[in-house]
């Protein structure tokens, strides 16, 4: 069974053919990230107009890359939300095109559920699983019972964890997205001080830590950096350097702390790592430790850094394991796969 993805909810234009779910024959993203590295942030009627001008070809290079022609394809598989409305709006329609010209069934797919698919394209993980979606505009742990059974159990209360890395990236003069360029300014720190510990990483504050629930906050932390920011005349480009591997410690310490005490009281046989901030690899090695400490018996998965961030093929995934299907009329009536609230 081969499923075209398409994801277009924010700025990046992506189609990807997926065989049974697993198997990515091919994946395709185009990044208007460019533009916005010129404003420091996404301005979204500019994130759809470059949805317009790339999705087509975008299409076209994943079908070829996978071999295929348009007939090949089984079902169509779309995000519906969340995202910018202009961005989403490109792909959903493209899509619903498609599955009326060619007959077969439109899937929609919510972008955060999406993102926990990620590790059933690098893995299987055996359920109940336990899910950390981190992307640039939510932070949530989701429980996860089996394909289709999803509560969610904790949440950001103010920014979610890649906002807090594109807006303290911004103070620290470094450009958008701002996670992977505080990691990178963040290694030089790391290259220089191989030994530096944890506890020397504390000047900033970690919110919420010690909150008897799986609750994150993050807008503080942009407060602290600002605050230290402007407590100097001038920043030096080794001293930008401890403050990124700062903020990074910060972040990752907050999202391990909170989702041990979750793995503890919930013991989920996996713990799925998904969203772009999971390619953050600070996060990934601190997180195996931690865990490997911990004695408990969760196994640990975290997707290859390319299928963390925005792309179509976990899209694709998404819909072969959960293969509700809606007449393409129906697509924005029915949002499927939303997460519940509260276990
Ligand atoms: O999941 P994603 O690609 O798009 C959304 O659905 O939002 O996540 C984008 C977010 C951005 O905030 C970006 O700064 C962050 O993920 N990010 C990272 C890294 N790569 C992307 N954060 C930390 N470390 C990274 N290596
Ligand atoms: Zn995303």
């Amino acid at each position: 069974m081969k499923v075209l993805g398409i994801e277009t909810s924010c700025d990046e234009t992506a189609a990807a053919v997926v065989e049974n779910g697993t198997n990515i024959l091919s994946s395709v993203v185009a990044s208007s990230a460019e533009i916005h590295v010129k404003t420091g942030g996404i301005i979204p009627e500019q994130a759809a107009r470059a949805q317009i001008q790339s999705l087509l070809p975008v299409i076209e290079t994943a079908l070829n890359k996978a071999s295929i022609e348009l007939n090949d394809v089984d079902s169509i598989a779309v995000t519906t939300g969340p995202g910018l409305i202009g961005s989403l709006l490109v792909g959903v329609e493209t899509a619903k095109v498609l599955s009326f010209f060619l007959k077969i069934p439109i899937i929609p797919v919510n972008h955060l559920v999406g993102h926990i698919y990620a590790n059933w394209l690098s893995d299987t993980p055996s359920f109940p699983c336990l899910a950390l979606v981190v992307s640039g505009g939510h932070t949530d742990l989701v429980l996860m019972k089996d394909h289709g059974e999803l509560n969610k159990i904790g949440a950001t209360r103010d920014d979610a964890a890649g906002e807090a890395f594109d807006k303290t990236a911004r103070l620290l003069g470094l450009p958008y997205p701002g996670g992977p360029a505080i990691e990178k300014d963040a290694d030089i720190y790391f290259k220089i001080n191989p030994n530096s510990s944890s506890q020397k990483l504390n000047l900033f504050p970690r919110p919420m830590i010690e909150k008897n629930n799986f609750d994150w906050s993050f807008s503080g932390l942009k407060t602290a950096v600002m605050r230290e920011v402007e407590s100097k005349h001038s920043i030096t480009t080794s001293e930008r350097s401890e403050l990124a591997a700062q903020v990074q410690e910060a972040i990752v310490d907050v999202l391990i702390t909170k989702s041990l005490k979750a793995i503890k009281k919930y013991k989920p046989k996996s713990f799925l790592l998904s969203g772009g901030v999971a390619a953050n690899k600070r996060l990934k090695k601190k997180f195996g430790l931690a865990l490997k400490q911990s004695k408990l018996k969760t196994k640990l998965y975290v997707p290859e850094p390319k299928l963390c961030t925005d792309n179509a093929s976990y899209i694709a995934s998404c819909a072969f394991f959960n293969p509700s299907i809606t007449p393409w009329k129906n697509v924005y009536a029915n949002p499927q796969l939303t997460i519940s609230s509260s276990v």
